[in-house]
């Protein structure tokens, strides 16, 4: 199977300094992100052994997306929440990022699940070809479409938003902002 769907999105998953924000832990977040899921595709096109199981890699794969995602979406609404209470970021912004993060997590991900419960059910193999190149797609495109900046055809992703903001920030106020975050981290590790 060629996995076409796949092939076309990872030229997307490429890291692109446009995508830095000046918080070194969510460029990190960020990265980290995107090269799992280009690797994840790379070794979903790359598999020719037949007695590869498929559902049990998606299965694998899905369960660390799922706990990666639910770290990185934490640490960046608790980012986003210093900003409202200190730096005046709007409310609303962090309000519709939330959602945004909400959906993610609690629609997005339960139909990834869904789809990969049907991995299971041991239908013939193209069924399962097709259904694992379509989760992984959905996911790519999902992040790539988060963190994205504008480009000729499409508008910014929704983490543009406060890259901008924190561009604009004054240089003692982002300072002030990664020492919270610091502080944040170090409680979250004790
Ligand atoms: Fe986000």
């Amino acid at each position: 199977m060629s996995y076409d769907c796949v092939k076309e999105i990872k030229e997307l998953l490429k890291w692109n300094d446009q995508y830095r924000c000046l918080v070194a832990l969510v460029d990190t977040q960020h990265k980290g992100i995107l090269d799992f899921i280009n690797d994840w595709c790379q070794q979903l096109m790359s598999t020719r052994d037949n007695q590869f199981d498929l559902a049990q890699f998606m299965e694998l794969k899905i369960g660390y997306l799922d706990r990666y995602s639910k770290t990185h979406l934490r640490f960046e609404e608790e980012m986003l929440s210093i900003m409202v209470t200190d730096f005046g970021f709007p409310k609303e912004e962090y309000e519709r990022h939330v959602t945004i993060h909400k959906r993610f997590i609690n629609e997005f991900m339960v139909n990834v699940n869904t789809q990969m419960q049907m991995l299971n059910q041991r239908m013939d193999k193209d069924m399962i070809e097709h259904l694992a190149g379509d989760a992984l797609s959905d996911v790519a495109r999902w992040w790539y479409g988060h963190i994205k900046g504008p480009t000729d055809k499409l508008l910014a992703g929704p983490d543009h938003v406060y890259r901008l903001y924190l561009q604009k920030m004054a240089a003692e106020d982002l300072v002030a902002l990664l020492n919270r975050l610091l502080q944040g981290t170090c409680k979250f590790a004790s």
